[in-house]
């Protein structure tokens, strides 16, 4: 390495490991021994896979990385140094490029992750507290409507002023029942009726009903991959996504002045996901839903894609969760990059089956 080379490497905060052909630990950066616990000259030359437990069958997807020269992306794995409890963590493999046989390891812890990319999967405890809320909902909204009936009644015989009282009441309950009705849709939502889906019909969907409603103070742009291939998934749960998308981007604009949001499609046909348990597709449709707007609040910045996390006044924060499970019911998968100025939300999908569906 040259010495600028050095020094990015040295002040990458993310752990970064080189292995060599021999799956040897070749070169590490100092976030790495941080991250091993060692000094890299005692880790230089010993295998990698001794000094690294990943809980995913590894060396296959592995082995075709190299081979094919396309990156590996590990997602949300164990990743144990034998000094500590495993962390969970996003491992991004990368083939050396001039050096076959090299390959490249970034290893992002997700406690650590500061800027993130970050993912998708409603977790299991997420499941049970929208299990929760769904009962909740049903059993609160049959009080809540006679709530509102008393609140009606009583304002017939009372004066002005206290009308204001009742007329409170009436109002907020209003907003409870739409925030539980949310709540039963998001239980409601039923496994995705899979066929070929066009993205951008769905994109063009999503614009038209954004630009006579809740984003006529945007500008939408499009900057579609005309030869995009269908992709394989519902296209009224796919339109569902793109609409909380949009709508959260219109949201955080400026509601005078507005703002752009770009549609943006493109291919990347080495785009893979492997999962913790193994299984692993290819995701080779990216559709990204680019906004100029403030960005996503520092606050919630790492937990916005579960349920009833929001950062607007009237939010339920349900909108992302209600995405997050979409997109993990397809196999997909969603992230998120966000600075102030320009937020991407990107999702990969599968693409259709090849083989022609039989006539009949
Ligand atoms: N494009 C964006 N720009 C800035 N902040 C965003 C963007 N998208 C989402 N957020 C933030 O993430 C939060 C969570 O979004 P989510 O859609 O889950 O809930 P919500 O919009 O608050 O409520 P709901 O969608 O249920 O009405 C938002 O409240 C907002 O603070
Ligand atoms: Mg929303």
């Amino acid at each position: 390495m040259g010495s600028e080379e050095m020094t990015i490497w040295n002040s990458l905060p993310v752990p970064a490991i080189l292995i060599d052909p021999r799956e040897r630990i070749a070169e590490l950066n100092p976030a790495a021994e941080g991250f091993l616990n060692n000094s890299a000259k005692w880790l230089q030359g010993q295998p990698i896979w001794d000094r690294l437990a990943v809980d995913a069958p590894l060396e296959e997807s592995l082995a075709r990385a190299r081979d094919h020269g396309t990156p590996l992306f590990v997602n949300d794995v164990d990743v144990g140094t034998g000094s500590r409890p495993p962390l969970v963590c996003n491992l991004q493999i990368a083939p050396l490029a001039g050096r076959e046989g090299w390959m490249v390891m970034l290893i992002s812890p997700r406690e650590l992750a500061g800027r993130m990319t970050q993912s998708h999967s409603v977790k299991s405890a997420a499941k049970s507290a929208i299990g929760m809320a769904e009962m909740l909902a049903h059993e609160i909204k049959n009080p809540l409507a006679g709530i509102t009936g008393a609140a009606q009644l009583l304002s017939m015989g009372i004066s002005k002023e206290d009308q204001e009282f009742t007329d409170l009441i009436v109002e907020e309950t209003r907003r409870i029942v739409k925030l539980l009705e949310q709540v039963e849709q998001f239980g409601n939502l039923s496994a995705p009726d899979r066929r070929e889906v066009n993205i951008h019909d769905v994109l063009d969907r999503a614009r038209r009903s954004a630009l006579l409603g809740f984003g006529a103070h945007m500008k939408i742009v499009e900057d579609y991959d005309p030869s995009l291939p269908m992709a394989w998934g519902d296209p009224d749960q796919l339109l569902q996504v793109v609409l909380n998308l949009v709508k959260n981007a219109s949201e955080a604009a400026d509601p005078i002045s507005g703002g752009t949001i770009t549609l943006h499609t493109y291919y990347e046909h080495s785009f893979r996901l492997r999962r913790a348990d193994g299984s692993g597709q290819t995701l080779p449709l990216q559709i990204e839903i680019i906004d100029n707007g403030p960005g996503l609040p520092e606050a919630i910045k790492g937990d916005i894609f579960d349920p009833f996390v929001s950062g607007r006044e009237n939010g339920t924060g349900l909108g992302l969760a209600l995405v997050s499970k979409i997109i993990s019911d397809h196999d997909g998968w969603i992230s998120v990059d966000s600075v102030p100025g320009r937020t991407v939300f990107r999702m990969s999908l599968p693409r259709a089956p090849r083989e022609k569906k039989e006539n009949g």
